[in-house]
Parts: C-alpha cells; structure tokens; sequence
C-alpha cells in the first residue's frame, strides 16, 4: 500500500482502527467516533461482537497518525479511562520540564525500564501541602539505583529539588508522589550500554479513595504460593514486581486483601508492597529484620514511634528478629504496615482467626502515632512544599 493511500485510510478512520484493535474500546468512544462523522459500525456494539467482527478486518486499516493526532487521541484516552486516581502533574528529564497534561504522560519505549525492567521507583506521601518522609525514601530510592547498576543524571539535591518542584507545579496537597530512576533510552538491547543517558520520571498522583478505605480496620491475608524474591532482588526497590503483583491476584482471587510471603527458611518475611508485625502473648512489637526484603520508611518510623508506647507501658518492649508462622498466627495482633496504607491490622490470616479477630490497642495507637505524625511530625520528616 502507498503512502498516499495510507493517508487516505488514516483519514477516512480517523481516531477508529487503533482504538478498534484494544479491548479497551467502550461505548463512550463510539459516541465520540460516531459524532465526528468518522465510524460506522456494522454491528450492535457488544464487546464480544466487535472482537470477532473488527479485530482481525480492521487491522489491516491502521491510520498512519501524525504527531498532532496521535496525542489527541492519547487526550481522548486519558479522558475514557478516568479512574479513581488524578494524575496531577509529571516531570520527565527526556523533556526537561513538567507537564500537567496527562496525555504527555509518557516514557520512550526503547527505555531500558520498559523494555528490560531495568528501573527503580520509590514514593512519598503528600499530607496537607507536606512531603512525608522524603529524604528516607529518597535514600533508598538512591540506594535500589546503585544495586541496579544505574548511575542517576542527577545529584541527591537536584533529583530532591526537581520532585519538590513537580508537586509544587501539581498543586496536590494530599495524595501521592512517585518517581523512577532508569537507565534510560537508547536501544532495544538487553546490555544498558546503548542506553543514552539514565532517566528521572516522577509523577503526582491525587487518590480519591485510598485502598483500604482508612475506616475499614481489619483484613485477611493468606500465606502466598508465589515464590519470594532473593534477597538481592527483594531489598532493591526496582521496577520488577510481577511477584509482587500474581502475589496480590492471589490473595484477591482467595477474597484476602494481601499475601504474606515466607523467606527460604520458612519465617515471616513481607506482604507485596508492606511490611509486617506482630504483637506477641507477651506485649512485645516483633518484626521480620530487613536482611531479605525491602526495608520500610514506614515500618522503620513505626519502630521509632513505638518507643513512647513502651514508656507509657502499653508495650513490653521492641524486637526485630526471625518470626515463626506458628508465632504469628498466635499473636494477639498482627498489621500491615506501608506507605500506601499507613498501618492496617488483619483480623484473619489463613484460616486462623488473629487474636480475638478485631484491631488490637496497639495496632490502633501505632496507626493514631503515626497519622499525627504525618500531621504534626518533625522537620526530619514532613517537608514543606511551596505552591
Ligand atoms: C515489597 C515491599 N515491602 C515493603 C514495602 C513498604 O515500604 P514503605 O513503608 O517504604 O512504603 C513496600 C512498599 O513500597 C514494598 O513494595
């Protein structure tokens, strides 16, 4: 087929055959198609129908797009698949800047992190107009990039600077930021010698419903089947989290909110994306040391302020060690501590029924901590932003 001819049919079907190819084609966009005049459908529109009837005829009349139209129709995208969450504002180092136009939101293909997984990510909390723990997850995020071999096209300060920066340009001042380091662009090699320079993307998100709903105070877990990451691999914060994900499919097919891994020797080791601990028979704080999994910001400020627990004598004392499965299926309470869900207590793991299948006082005075904290912390941990 021509270049002419091509051009034709691009604009005969103008934003119709690459759509037409996704299952992810709705309703809604046959009313914008139908309404520029551009999309006749032959058939009713049932998804089912429009697979067998489209996906293989319709192939064959992919427009060839020019730039201008390829991002109208990410715009068109963006706007179908609004979700729960807002994606504020993103900074890229490819372009040097931030954009707050979601439909700009994206990476190079040839980027070593797509296409190899060779990329590292952390996150912070945006807490009334604050940065939670920006320079803890800063320093691992720093720490998963020199593990994976990725030399950052920034210093400390100007990455810290530049992710500031984005959600101040976001003006979100409750919701997420996230950001990746990654060996960057260059070829479809599986060597990152032909990446051309590492890459900083970060992104603000604004979450309208946090999972869990912070009022929903008790989960299930189930014990994971998904084989548990090395402890090379699992104390690096990378982009490799296909475990991590099958892990929480599991534990959502099982009707359980999470999955509880088990290190090579059988003790208690970490959820998908949150650490885990316990309250013994005897009053004490236990958590599984971070010699093999990924070493929480949150779970680390949780251990610091437990301390004033142990002074006001609501807890015996706090340890870091080896946990059984039998030790923490017998606690009195258990909880899921992480970024994203602060502190959540399990009410039942497996089959077993943890202490008397409510949140415990002292998963509930951990979670009261630290939400006052994230308020009214020290400077070491809230970092104000400027808008
Ligand atoms: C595998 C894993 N473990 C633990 C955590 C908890 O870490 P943090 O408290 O820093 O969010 C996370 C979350 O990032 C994680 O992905």
């Amino acid at each position: 087929m021509s270049m002419a001819s091509i051009q034709i049919l691009a604009s005969q079907n103008q934003a119709s055959s690459l759509l037409l190819s996704s299952k992810l084609f709705h309703h809604s966009t046959l009313s914008f198609l139908e309404h520029r005049h551009c999309f006749h459908p032959r058939v009713s529109i049932n998804e089912s129908h429009y697979d067998i009837a489209y996906s293989k005829t319709q192939v064959s009349h992919l427009p060839l797009l020019s730039s201008s139209q390829a991002i109208e129709r990410l715009k068109t995208f963006r706007e179908r698949i609004k979700g729960k969450q807002q994606y504020l504002a993103m900074y890229s180092s490819i372009f040097g800047g931030i954009t707050t136009d979601p439909a700009a939101m994206v990476i190079p293909m040839d980027d070593h992190m797509v296409h190899r997984g060779h990329g590292v990510f952390d996150t912070a909390a945006i807490s009334d107009g604050y940065l939670y723990e920006l320079d803890q997850h800063l320093d691992r995020f720093l720490r998963s990039a020199s593990l994976s071999k990725i030399d950052p096209p920034f210093d400390r300060e100007t990455i810290r600077r530049i992710l500031i920066q984005t959600v101040s340009a976001s003006k979100c001042r409750n919701g997420s930021l996230r950001y990746w380091l990654s060996a960057g662009p260059g070829d479809f090699q599986l060597s990152p010698s032909g990446c051309h320079e590492s890459s900083l993307y970060a992104i603000v998100i604004q979450d309208i419903s946090p999972s869990p709903p912070l009022n929903s105070r008790g989960v299930k877990v189930v014990t994971s089947s998904i084989p548990i990451k090395p402890p090379q691999f699992a104390t690096a914060k990378s982009v490799n989290y296909l475990p991590n994900v099958l892990s929480k499919v599991e534990a959502e097919e099982a009707g359980a909110f999470a999955g509880i891994w088990l290190d090579s020797d059988g003790f208690v080791a970490e959820g998908p994306n949150m650490n885990v601990a316990f309250v013994t028979k005897q009053n004490e704080l236990i958590m599984p040391h971070f010699d093999n999994i990924l070493s929480g910001c949150t779970a680390k400020r949780v251990l610091t302020l437990a301390g004033c627990l142990v002074k006001e004598g609501k807890l015996q004392g706090i340890r870091m060690s080896n946990v059984t499965v039998d030790e923490g299926k017998k606690a009195d309470e258990m909880m899921l501590i992480g970024s994203g869900i602060l502190i959540c207590p399990v009410v039942q793991w497996d089959e077993q029924v943890i202490g008397d299948g409510k949140e415990g006082p002292v998963t509930e005075a951990l979670f009261n901590l630290i939400v006052e904290d994230m308020k009214s912390g020290p400077s070491t941990v809230r970092i104000p932003v400027s808008y």
